[in-house]
Formats: C-alpha cells, structure tokens, sequence
C-alpha cells in the first residue's frame, strides 16, 4: 500500500487556492485547506469531504512566521507528513506609484512576499527534517515580468516570488526538495474583481488567448501536474498558467 500525500494549500478558503485543494484531494491526496478566512476554508473542507476526500483546516495568517510553522506543525500532526506546499495566499494590494497607500503597499509585500517566504523556509526546514522530497509551489503572477499601471506593490511582490522560488530551489536541491512557481495571468477568482473596480479587467481579459478569464480550475490542474514525480525536471522554473497572456 502506498502512502498517501499530503497537501498543504494557503489560500485554500478561495479562488485558485480552493480549486487546488478539491483536485489534490480528488486525486486521493490528503489536504490541510490553510487561510485566515475561516468560513471559506472550512467550506472548502465540506466540499472535498462530500465527494469523498479528505481534508482539514487550519487557521493561518501566512504574514506571521510562527504561525506558518504552526501550520506545518498541525499538517504532520493530522497526517504524519507533508510532501507538498502550495504557498498561494495573495492579495491584489495595488495603487498608483506617486500616491501609494503606504498601508496597503506594506500588506501587499507581507502577505505576497513575505508569507510566500514564510512557506518556503517552514515547509523545507519540515520536510528536510523528515527526509521527505517534496515539492514547493509558489504563486507567481505574469505581473511578475509583465509592468501595468496602478499595480506597482503587486507587480515588485510577484517578482520577489519568481526569484526566491529560483534561490529556495538551488539550495533545497541536495535534499532532493524541489521548488517551482506557477505565473497566472487573469483568473476568474474574487481577487480580480479588484483590479474590475479599477477599471482593468477588460484590458486583462483581452490579453488572455481566447478573451475569456482562465477558470481557477486549470491553474490547479497545472499545480497538480508540477508536484507529481514526472515532473522532477521542473525545478527553480516559473511555469506559465496563463492561456498565453498578452503573448
Ligand atoms: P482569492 O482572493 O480568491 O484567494 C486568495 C486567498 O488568500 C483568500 O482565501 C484569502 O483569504 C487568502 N489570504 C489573503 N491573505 C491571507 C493571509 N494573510 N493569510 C492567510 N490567507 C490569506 O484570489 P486568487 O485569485 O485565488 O489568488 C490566489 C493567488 O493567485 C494569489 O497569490 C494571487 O496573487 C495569484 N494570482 C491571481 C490571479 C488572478 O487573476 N486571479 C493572476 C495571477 C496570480
């Protein structure tokens, strides 16, 4: 009998995050739904264990350090292990460069930044300490290479997210760790509806081939597909899961 995996998923509550965690725990994976938001995640969890998967939530704010290493903690105390994280919490933190909200630009870098860091350094330290070779997934962006106006917090976040996955990558490799951002491009989840209000998401989806959002099911069937074993040759890559945005 093989043993199952187990899935950590932050920003499990919606959007793409929700979607990763009902296809991990389809495909038989065991799944700890992570976010502040408690009614969405646990609702995540009552989706996934009504059609028969398994999974538990755990309260997290991804901008404090102890309580992402709580969450690990928890992870390995439900299931005994954890072999992948998905370090995908994120806000759409964004305003214009000469009149930006110093608040919401110190928020945008703790959460998309800091808390993608706080993933990486808790889920390798686990991992490495239980010999498990797992894998880290990081929620990059295409704002992450691609500049638009009104988004300046977002877009130096983002970036931040590509390099650390390419640095975390290149010295988690010994321990047979690897680690991987996913980019992307403009999904159809509660977080665009943001960039909506700020008038610009007409110009997004027209950048998307095809003119329509990508769902935030095909950003967590990509996810799925980077943390199996067939794709260990994926590693330190940012990995494009945006219907060829603006391309
Ligand atoms: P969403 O708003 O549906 O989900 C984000 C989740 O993160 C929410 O459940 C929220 O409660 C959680 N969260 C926020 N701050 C948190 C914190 N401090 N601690 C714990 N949980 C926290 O948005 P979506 O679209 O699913 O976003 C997921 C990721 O995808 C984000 O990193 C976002 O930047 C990224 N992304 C989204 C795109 C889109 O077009 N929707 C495009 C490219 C990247």
């Amino acid at each position: 009998m093989s043993m199952k995996r187990v899935a950590v998923i932050t920003g499990g509550a919606s959007g793409i995050g929700r979607e990763t965690c009902i296809k991990f725990a389809k495909e038989g994976d065991q799944v700890i739904v992570a976010d502040f938001n408690e009614k969405g995640g646990q609702e995540t969890v009552e989706l996934i264990r009504s059609a028969g998967g398994e999974a538990e939530f755990v309260k997290v704010d991804v901008t404090k350090l102890e309580e992402v290493e709580a969450l690990v903690e928890k992870a390995v105390g439900f299931y005994g292990r954890i072999d992948i994280m998905f370090n995908n919490a994120g806000i759409g933190g964004a305003g214009p460069v000469l009149t930006q909200d110093m608040d919401l630009y110190h928020r945008t870098i703790n959460v998309n930044q800091h808390g993608v860091a706080y993933g990486i350094i808790a889920a390798g330290n686990k991992m490495k300490a239980l010999g498990i070779q797992g894998v880290i997934i990081n929620t990059a962006s295409v704002f992450g290479f691609l500049a638009s106006p009104g988004t300046f917090a977002y877009h130096a976040t983002k970036g931040a997210v590509i390099m650390m996955s390419k640095s975390a990558a290149l010295e988690l490799s010994p321990y047979g760790i690897r680690v991987v951002a996913v980019a992307p491009g403009a999904v159809d989840t509660p977080i665009i509806q943001g960039f909506k209000d700020r008038g610009m998401l007409d110009s997004m989806r027209a950048k998307v081939i095809g003119g329509e959002l990508t769902k935030p099911e095909m950003v967590a069937n990509t996810v799925y597909l980077l943390s199996l074993k067939d794709a260990e040759a994926i590693n330190g890559s940012v990995v494009m899961a945006d219907q060829g945005y603006a391309s």
